[in-house]
């Protein structure tokens, strides 16, 4: 480690750089963070972001600080104290801090273009697009098994068309005979000036197939996490979330007023340690997990997360965006797959963009719960109903998944299929295994970007899952099934990414 000349160093000089980091790892701008803020509850800091703001401020400064006094650390401020220990700089006790010099006036930053935002973007832009961007590809058709992109007919595994509903002909018909009886969109708020009995009667639909008394629909499966997790506490309560979750349930935390914790990826021993000690020390405890993880396709185990919440009077919200339409003989999802009770879970949260095939988000629960959503969720209220097309083709889909359980079943032989397949061949598949998320290892994120490239080249379209969406250094291909795909195209999927790797000097994890 090299020294650093430590002559004029200010302790004011020690805050700013770390103030800087700390905004850099959360992502924010470092003028919204004061210096006696704390880090992790005010910015629902994760592991993950505090390790990154250690190893960035010991890069810096050129110093080792022991992990047990940093994560004492709460602010900007004592961390600094903590950067001026370890370069010998602490200031003595009684000595007064030299006096805080007047902020310099800010350089104005009138455009865009000018940010440091475009500016870390334009960074990292350019260095995918050294390696060929693979994203935005454009599908001109309709995606399912394949996919028509720059006029030629591709296999496509990048889909969550995970019962191929959207583009089913009995869906696009209620579409098109809802687009002529309704127009295209609710025009407002349901709440105000846009409610139809059509939506009413997708709710109730919902809430049948979920077991619950009643259900809300809303415009945006994210939108309906950040609403909901946004809305439902307040300052006396805890979110307690897996370190894996949604960017949507990060976000709703973020909004929202109560204190927000994760706890490492389904680790049920971690989280019955936090509730143990911090159980009391709150009115609700919110608990949220999701049935299916997207990036490593795993399950999550949700009757431990059941019986924690009786245990410990908690409310367990589940986001089943990729469980719905994938576990259950029809679909129905984690309820169905583990045999739970109807109020088991007390949120159950899904998206209709997925396996439902069209847009928009889903909270089905309690009908205490959905009314008072219905009054209360920013992201209901104050935002538009959704399109009544989309609407009618969901609803659809529902009734056609629960006649006919064939589309799941086709689902599920694939999903042997393709791993059988790719384990014949060693690759690390990560916790995949019985839902249609296959992730390969591949490592580095440049290999995982130039094997999508190549592999469009030769005809499959199948996207890479890269930092920050996975560790560094975890980089994967995340291979989507869908019930249309056949054998011989999940054979040339693999023997493609066989051919690829090599083609490109990639040596492929094995197990
Ligand atoms: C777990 C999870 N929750 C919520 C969402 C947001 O859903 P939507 O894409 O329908 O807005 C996603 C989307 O990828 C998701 O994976």
């Amino acid at each position: 480690m090299k020294p650093i000349d430590t002559a004029g160093i200010t302790s004011l000089d020690v805050e700013e750089k770390v103030r800087e980091m700390a905004a850099k790892a959360i992502g924010i701008d470092s003028s919204t963070i004061g210096s006696a803020d704390a880090l992790s509850e005010r910015f629902k800091l994760d592991s993950l972001q505090a390790m990154e703001i250690l190893a960035k401020v010991e890069d810096e400064f050129s110093v080792l600080i022991p992990d047990e006094e940093y994560f004492k650390c709460k602010s900007v401020s004592q961390i600094s104290k903590l950067v001026m220990k370890a370069l010998g700089l602490e200031q003595t006790e009684g000595e007064p801090e030299k006096e805080r010099a007047k902020p310099t006036a800010r350089k104005r930053i009138a455009d865009f273009a000018s940010s440091r935002e475009y500016a870390a973007f334009l960074e990292r832009k350019r260095s995918i697009e050294e390696l060929g961007n693979p994203y935005f590809i454009k599908h001109d058709s309709k995606v399912a098994d394949t996919s028509i992109i720059s006029g030629k007919k591709t296999l496509n595994f990048g889909s969550y068309n995970y019962v191929c509903l959207s583009g089913d002909p009995e869906t696009v018909e209620a579409a098109r005979e809802a687009a002529s009886t309704y127009g295209t969109s609710a025009s407002g708020s349901r709440l105000l000036a846009g409610d139809k009995s059509l939506y009413r009667q997708l709710e109730a639909e919902i809430a049948d197939w979920k077991h619950t008394e009643d259900a809300i629909v809303m415009v945006s499966g994210h939108a309906t996490n950040v609403t909901t997790v946004g809305c439902l506490c307040n300052e006396n309560d805890l979110i307690l979330y897996d370190i894996l979750s949604h960017n949507s349930i990060v976000q709703g935390c973020l909004l929202s007023k109560s204190t927000s914790k994760s706890f490492p990826h389904n680790d049920f021993d971690a989280l019955e340690s936090l509730l143990k000690e911090h159980r009391d020390e709150y009115e609700k405890v919110l608990l949220i997990v999701e049935g299916v993880y997207s990036m490593d396709g795993d399950i999550a185990p949700i009757p431990e997360f059941v019986r924690l919440k009786k245990k410990y009077g908690l409310l367990l919200m589940v986001d089943e965006a990729h469980s719905t339409c994938v576990l259950g003989e029809h679909g129905g999802g984690v309820d169905d797959y583990f045999g739970l009770a109807p109020d088991d879970i007390d949120i159950k949260m899904g998206t209709l963009s997925k396996g439902l095939g069209t847009c928009g988000g889903y909270i089905a629960g309690s009908k205490q719960l959905v009314e008072w959503l219905m009054y209360n969720a920013p992201g209901f209220v104050f935002s538009v109903g959704i399109s009544p097309v989309l609407a009618a083709a969901c609803l659809a889909g529902i009734k056609k998944l629960r006649r006919d359980k064939t589309p799941v079943k086709k689902l599920h032989d694939n999903i042997a299929y393709f791993m059988a397949e790719a384990r014949k061949r060693r690759l690390d598949t990560v916790l995949a295994g019985e839902t249609p998320i296959i992730p390969i290892m591949v490592g580095p994120d440049e290999q995982s970007f130039a094997l999508s490239v190549k592999m469009l080249e030769k005809g499959v379209f199948v996207p890479p899952a890269v930092y920050p969406a996975v560790p560094k250094g975890k980089s994967r291909l995340r291979f989507c099934l869908c019930s249309k795909h056949e054998p011989w195209q999940m054979q040339k999927a693999l023997d493609e990414l066989e051919s690829a790797a090599r083609e490109l000097g990639i040596e492929l994890p094995r197990k």
